[in-house]
């Protein structure tokens, strides 16, 4: 397999997704609780793939599950030292990290397999987060869809607090099938002082079929498909939701 430095395209951003986007991503836990946390065990083994700044991982934690993060930002494992304490962190790219078989429970959220841009490579994520799962294990993860790229993907938004003002701009070119968000942060220190930092992140939309055949080649088998409508989670039907969420579960060997 072939050795990546771990991303660090998320290291400038990761004081404002501290701020902004971290604490949204406790939203997910809703619908880990809705497909996960019925089907497994109190204590059970919990990788975060791509945890950011430790959000989810934390509460997790805090639950009493068992919880391993990776992130391949060094700035966002930074933040999630703080706010996931109880948490073991690891930088390492998610295409290529080799982890003993021994997780219960693999998550990735919010996004961030869309930041892997090509279907080879997202299928090599789903190669090693297959070699790191128990029997019996459960694969949890979303992807933005062409939906929600079209609905939320545009425009601009700014907000200002007391150290920092961000500035961001969302677009999706259908033709690339390719989300690009743009961020501009200017951080104030005191009376004069300010710094700007510039960000700009690439996200692919992959199709329902390309996810499903690459599962299926890593050796995911069983897959449930749901779409998020509003805020109800749909089991099947992905046509009209704006984000798809694929369960996958390891067969159980020993049964
Ligand atoms: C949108 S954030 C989501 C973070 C977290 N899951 C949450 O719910 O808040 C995407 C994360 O994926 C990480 N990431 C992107 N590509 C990665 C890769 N190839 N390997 C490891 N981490 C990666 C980024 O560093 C970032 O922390």
């Amino acid at each position: 397999m072939k050795s990546l430095p771990p991303p660090c395209v998320y290291d400038p951003f990761a004081y404002v997704y501290n701020v902004h986007w971290g604490p949204t991503s406790l939203n997910w836990l809703r619908i880990v609780g809705l497909l996960v946390i019925p089907r497994v065990d109190a204590t059970a083994r919990v990788l975060d793939l791509c945890c950011g700044t430790g959000q989810l991982a934390g509460e997790l934690s805090e639950r009493g599950y068992r919880v391993v993060g990776l992130d391949g930002s060094r700035q966002m494992l930074h933040y999630a030292r703080k706010n996931a304490p109880g948490v073991h962190l690891l930088q390492a790219d998610a295409r290529c990290f080799g982890l003993r078989s021994a997780f219960d429970v693999v998550l990735c959220t919010f996004d961030s397999l869309n930041h892997i841009l090509s279907v080879d490579e997202l299928e090599d994520v789903f190669r090693c987060v297959r070699a790191s799962m128990r029997p019996g294990g459960l694969f949890l993860f979303d992807l933005n869809t062409e939906t929600g790229y079209r609905m939320h993907w545009s425009g601009r938004r700014e907000v200002t607090t007391e150290d920092h003002t961000l500035v961001s701009r969302a677009s999706f070119d259908r033709k690339r099938q390719l989300g690009v968000f743009r961020a501009t942060v200017v951080h104030s220190a005191g009376s004069n002082a300010e710094w700007v930092e510039e960000v700009v992140l690439y996200q692919r939309y992959h199709s329902m079929e390309q996810v499903l055949a690459g599962l299926a080649r890593a050796g995911f088998n069983d897959v449930e498909t749901y779409g998020l409508e509003g805020d109800a989670v749909v089991p099947g039907c992905l046509d009209h939701a704006e984000r798809a969420f694929f369960l996958c579960t390891v067969p159980d060997t020993s049964i």
